[in-house]
């Protein structure tokens, strides 16, 4: 350790630091912009000039390196002098009005100006007359706005090694720009947008600014983890597989959901939907990702390992063991409670078990992750329906109703009660175990969603000849996923986007429906459907079999003594997830209607986290299983990065998978997976950038 003097006052510092650093570490400060902890110096900016006693002039104090006994003086008629005509000649050629620049308010130059107060009318303005870039992806360029304090070059060079951001001279201006003049894309840019991040001014800036949205910086930066309903670290994961270390990713996946496998099988990957690669190109295939690390988990990092409290003595009943139950009944027993699941169909997983077509969710995937629930301790009863919830008070300290949504809508219309009209839910679970499904030859199925197209896939594996889906929305606001609309075409199946269903036609039994073309389709302000239909555009379509696939409701009524609220749903409080009876709680689909695994998932851990607050705990389900990484920042040059394309996995094709409930997807394959890994843009790193240093931080604390 090092003693000296800044101001008077002794401040102690580690040697072969610099004295801007380590006045900074004391509470000192020291105006500057160039310097930039994370950044080597280049004392460019001349903002922290200093005098050290018995040296003539002034030297900048982040070049100067601390030394014992030295007395460095921070303020002088010199200094002030001196660091004003230097700002001043930066803001020369500097826009004047800061007002317009979108980093108004959040500007390291203007809070410096505020400091220092200097004034550019002084100086002889200047344009620097640089094209502002706009068509890069997630950054702007606007390069009138640099002062060269080239902390995005170094950035750029030194913290990241990609090396694309050079001074280059024209004219008789110095500019910052692309080693080739090209967009940042055609440079190989990684899209870290590390060099936003230091950026003093508004020069290189997001183009989604932090103050127009009502996020965190984290959030707005890392929009994948945001999206995802149990904020899963994925660029922590996807790091992992680049470096094929499968057990970590997975383990990093485990700590916010148990069913990684099912995931990588079911998710419907919002996160994908928010990845910022798709600005460059498209998005990180995420999904795909997590299956191939979770297929190669040896549980090296969770089995056995993971959080697991002492016993408390309560008791808690989990009705209903699908995602969302299974999900708190684990880490509920991980808060050390006894945990009872009590499942009414002979195997637990729900939907994932009884919904979704096992040629998309294979059995033995989720037979094998709901062992783990067992295996934490879980005692899980099935073929054992809960006809009175609160009796079970008597017995149970607290009780979680996650009995999902297994009752299908039939929709009230002329014909909708005749022998061969059928309900989504009925169906597929009747399919699932083998049981008798009541389907003909000739199948319209009513619905766009999901749920339909596993309708309408099933009825075609069980040996239907015609199969039609038929919805009221328009083909590209339709809400199944993509590749389930193209694989079911693929396999013959006619979908007919933007159709009214006017009536089922027949006496004794279906004979068809019909139809009318939808002109247009959107709901008012009391979501209520206001439907214009086209006129004369009535038609028919023949079928022995009406499907229903128009949504799900909770099987269960007021007669329990637990208030309903809309579409049968559990009435809950928004943050507790506690029903109207003391003891009872909701999660999942019961809760808020049919959405996805992921979904109950996350309604799963909040309830496990509510209940275990409720009997006295902390509420605290978090747990670490994964090695703590501190990522590499300098991520290199990738030669073309840009243009890499998404991986995707490997289908059977329409004649191998339409006969049977074979598994349809492979996931993605060994040699895409590190390419696949290696696309993302670790958006992730950026957050692992010092903030800067104002002084009215340093006021702020003087003032304390
Ligand atoms: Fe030291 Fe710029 S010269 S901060």
């Amino acid at each position: 350790m090092v003693s000296f003097k800044i101001d008077g006052k002794t401040v102690e510092a580690e040697g072969g630091m610099n004295v801007l650093a380590a006045a900074l570490n004391a509470g000192i400060y020291i105006p500057h912009l160039c310097y930039h902890p994370d950044l080597p110096e280049n004392e460019s900016c001349r903002m922290c000039i200093v005098e050290v006693e018995g040296q003539e002039g002034v030297v900048p104090s982040c070049t100067l390196p601390v030394k014992e006994g030295m007395e460095i003086h921070t303020n002088s008629e010199q200094i002030s002098r001196l660091r004003t005509l230097a700002l001043e000649l930066m803001l020369a050629g500097h826009p004047e009005d800061c007002s317009t620049c979108p980093k108004y308010g959040n500007c390291e130059m203007q809070t410096l100006i505020q400091y220092i107060g200097a004034n550019s009318a002084r100086m002889r303005t200047r344009t620097k007359g640089a094209k502002k870039e706009e068509s890069n992806p997630l950054l702007i360029h606007d390069m009138n706005r640099c002062v060269l304090c080239g902390r995005c070059v170094r950035a750029c060079s030194d913290l990241r090694g990609v090396g694309i951001l050079k001074y280059q001279k024209k004219d008789l201006e110095v500019l910052v720009e692309t080693l080739h003049g090209k967009l940042l894309k055609d440079e190989d840019c990684r899209f870290c947008t590390a060099c936003a991040e230091v950026c003093p001014t508004g020069s290189i800036r997001d183009k989604l600014q932090l103050l127009e949205t009502n996020l965190k910086k984290d959030e707005l930066l890392v929009p994948c983890r945001t999206a995802c309903p149990v904020h899963t670290e994925i660029p922590r994961y996807i790091r992992f597989v680049k470096e094929e270390n499968y057990d970590a990713a997975a383990a990093v996946i485990r700590e916010k959901a148990p069913f990684p496998k099912c995931l990588g099988y079911v998710c419907t990957h919002v996160c994908e939907e928010e990845c910022r690669r798709q600005a460059v190109n498209e998005a990180i295939s995420i999904r795909n990702i997590k299956r191939y690390a979770a297929e190669r988990d040896t549980g090296l990092y969770w089995r056995g390992k993971g959080k697991q409290l002492p016993d408390t003595g309560k008791r808690v009943c989990v009705v209903g063991g699908g995602p969302a139950g299974m999900t708190a009944a684990y880490y509920l027993r991980k808060q050390g409670h006894t945990v009872v699941l009590k499942e009414a169909l002979p195997t637990v997983g729900g939907m994932m078990s009884y919904g979704i077509p096992a040629y998309r969710m294979p059995r033995t995937v989720v037979a094998e992750e709901a062992a783990v629930i067992r295996d934490q301790g879980v005692i899980v009863e099935t073929d054992t329906r809960v006809e009175r919830p609160l009796d079970l008070l008597k017995e149970y300290d607290a009780v979680l109703m996650a009995i999902g949504a297994h009752s299908g809508v039939r929709l009230s219309m002329e014909g909708s009660g005749l022998p061969g009209v059928l309900l989504n839910i009925d169906f597929l679970r009747n399919a699932s175990m083998n049981r008798e499904n009541g389907i003909g030859k000739r199948v319209i199925v009513l619905g766009g969603g999901n749920v339909a197209f596993d309708c309408a896939r099933t009825a075609k594996r069980l040996g239907a000849d015609e199969i039609h889906l038929a919805c009221l929305e328009a083909r590209d606001v339709m809400t199944a996923d993509d590749e389930e609309i193209e694989q079911a075409q693929e396999e013959g199946i006619f979908v007919h986007p933007a159709q009214t269903f006017e009536r089922i036609t027949g006496t004794d039994s279906v004979t068809g429906v019909d139809f009318m073309n939808v002109k247009s389709f959107s709901f008012n302000e009391n979501k209520q459907a206001i439907i214009e239909k086209e006129e004369g555009s009535e038609h028919h379509i023949d079928c022995d079999t009406v499907i229903f696939a128009v949504g799900q409701r909770p099987q269960i009524t007021e007669e329990t003594g637990i208030i309903l609220g809309s579409g049968n749903r559990i009435a809950v409080k928004e943050k507790s997830l506690a029903a109207s009876v003391d003891g009872i709680f909701a999660a999942g689909d019961a809760v808020y209607g049919t959405k996805s695994v992921i979904m109950a998932i996350a309604s799963g851990r909040d309830a496990a986290g509510e209940i275990d607050k409720y009997l006295g705990g902390d509420g605290d389900i978090s747990e670490i299983l994964a090695p703590v990484q501190s990522p590499d920042p300098c991520i290199g040059k990738a030669e073309g990065f840009c243009s890499r394309e998404r991986k995707s996995s490997i289908v059977l094709s329409a004649e191998e998978r339409q006969n049977n409930f074979d598994k349809v997807d492979y996931g993605i394959c060994d040699k895409d997976i590190c390419s696949e890994a290696d696309r993302c843009l670790q958006c992730d790193l950026r957050l692992q950038i010092k903030p800067p240093r104002l002084w009215t931080e340093f006021s702020k604390q003087k003032e304390a």
